[in-house]
């Protein structure tokens, strides 16, 4: 899901094809350049991070020092970071600060002295050290016991730098992760092909009410697809199926032909995400889940992490077979479905969902960039040719050609660079990168993410489906005999077979 899917421009030489289909579609269908807009990741976690910030510049100014302490608050307790130092005005110590604390019953969760990063106060002397103390209290207490603590120490405040945002960290969390971006839904945007047509509105919403109702370990219900449905799929099936085999990566099309032999994919049917999910999870370990539409970007990067990626069951409007300004099952299943089920290309696509746990709104807004230049619209090189492997070009006609034409400027992927790459959702795209392979477009990522500012790390456990979080020594020591056992057994095993 979660990003363009178009179907765009269309050579002279299908003009025939879509003969019997009216003037208005056909020109749609037949035009030079790709006149529609495309809904992405990026644009919403750039508006997310700009709402973070606004909020962030209100508080300040309303000065309002309780709120901008709390760190999260949850079932009436608050973690509160605060920073502070003990020279100065007021004569003090830190066993009477941390009295206070005990005073309010608050639970110290860590405690630790670093060097004060502001110059020293000339009049009272050199306040060389500070301290940091992050606890949890009931959050009625909080107001009196920041005021006590202001009382014997100097220069309270919070690290907001060290803000952690909330991520799942069980797969059955994932159901708490379902913020949509319903700007592109046919009932809130009037350039929506569906907007006036109250049936098909009605349609879209009782199969999105699947997604609704979803919880984690269902199966996920089949959809009757109608014939018009059918007739949608057929056109842009086989329409994107002539292209594959010059223009789709090696692994796309050997997916493909998989998928059409175990999951029902043809041209005369919409196969059923239980069956592709059932697929995919024997394949790589990626299993669906429905989704009622474009998810905000942190929900959709965070279900990644999981090997889950979150997939829409509704179809376009039949009146415009090449174009959707909203994620379908078009899109999914045609462009995303077939590359989740490459080993490696699964590995990269669950590196940037790991990446993206707890971290900041920028950064989001970089993992979602680099997610559009990749997994949507990512070229390939094999056996010294250009080939697509992005769900956006694989589930477009007119991207397609485009990428592979010598119009587009094609550059080497680079993580840095693209994560800040403008990007463009009202046209082809005018640049693509290229990766060699998956496994170095991997290799790239992960040494990308590994320098996110984050005061932990992450790891998934398959045994457990869960997300681990490192952020002590213990836990990584922990995981390290984990390896090392994993890495005796390969030995073992080598030693065996040679
Ligand atoms: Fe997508």
């Amino acid at each position: 899901m979660a990003t363009p899917n178009q179907t765009g421009s269309t050579p002279k030489s299908f003009r025939r094809a879509v003969s019997e289909l009216d003037s208005r579609q056909a020109e749609a269908m037949m035009s030079p350049r790709f006149r529609g807009r495309k809904q992405s990741l990026i644009e919403d976690a750039r508006k997310e991070r700009e709402a973070a910030a606004a909020a962030a510049a209100a508080m300040a100014e309303s000065g309002d020092p309780l709120e901008t302490l709390v760190f999260e608050e949850k079932n009436g307790k608050a973690i509160v970071n605060l920073l502070f130092t003990l020279s100065g005005g007021k004569t003090s110590s830190l066993s009477r600060t941390l009295k206070v604390f005990e005073t309010f019953e608050a639970k110290i969760q860590h405690l630790e002295t670093r060097s004060c990063r502001k110059a020293p106060s000339a009049s009272v002397g050199a306040a060389e050290l500070e301290y940091f103390v992050r606890c949890e209290i009931h959050s009625s207490d909080l107001a009196t016991m920041v005021s006590s603590v202001k009382r014997v120490c100097e220069d309270l405040r919070s690290t907001k730098e060290d803000k952690v945002h909330w991520f799942p960290k069980r797969i059955a969390e994932l159901d708490k992760c379902h913020h949509l971006v319903t700007k592109y839904d046919p009932d809130m945007d009037l350039d929506h092909p569906g907007f006036s047509d109250q049936e098909y509105r009605k349609r879209r919403k009782t199969i999105t009410d699947i997604a609704f109702n979803y919880r984690h370990g269902e199966p996920i219900p089949r959809v009757e697809y109608t014939a018009e449905e059918i007739g949608t799929w057929k056109e842009v099936y086989t329409m994107l199926k002539s292209l594959y085999p010059t223009h789709a990566c090696r692994e796309h099309t050997e997916a493909l032909t998989l998928l059409e032999r175990h999951c029902g994919y043809s041209e005369h049917n919409i196969p059923q995400l239980e069956d592709v999910s059932r697929f995919l999870k024997e394949r790589t370990g990626f299993q669906l889940r429905p989704v009622a539409g474009l998810l905000s970007a942190r929900d959709f990067l965070s279900s990644l992490a999981f090997r889950v990626f979150q997939c829409t069951q509704y179809i376009r409007h039949a009146s415009s077979p090449m174009h959707s300004p909203e994620p379908d099952c078009c899109h999914e299943l045609l462009g995303h479905v077939p590359m989740l089920a490459d080993p490696t290309f699964a590995q990269f696509s669950q590196d940037i969902g790991l990446a993206s746990m707890g971290v900041s709104e920028e950064e989001i807004e970089k993992l979602s960039t680099l997610y559009w230049f990749t997994v949507e619209f990512g070229l390939c090189k094999q056996d010294g040719v250009l080939k697509a492997y992005g769900a956006g070009l694989l589930s477009s006609y007119g991207e397609l050609i485009h990428c592979l034409s010598d119009e587009p400027e094609v550059r080497e992927f680079d993580p840095d660079s693209v994560a800040v790459q403008p990007y463009q959702d009202q046209n082809y795209q005018p640049v693509y990168f290229v990766s060699e392979s998956f496994g170095s477009a991997k290799e790239k990522l992960r040494s990308y993410a590994a320098r996110i500012k984050r005061p932990y790390g992450v790891k998934y456990d398959p045994y457990t489906v869960s997300i681990e979080v490192l952020d002590n020594p213990n836990k990584i020591r922990q995981s390290l005999d984990g390896v090392k056992e994993e890495l005796q057994a390969l030995t073992d095993a080598l030693n065996i077979i040679s």
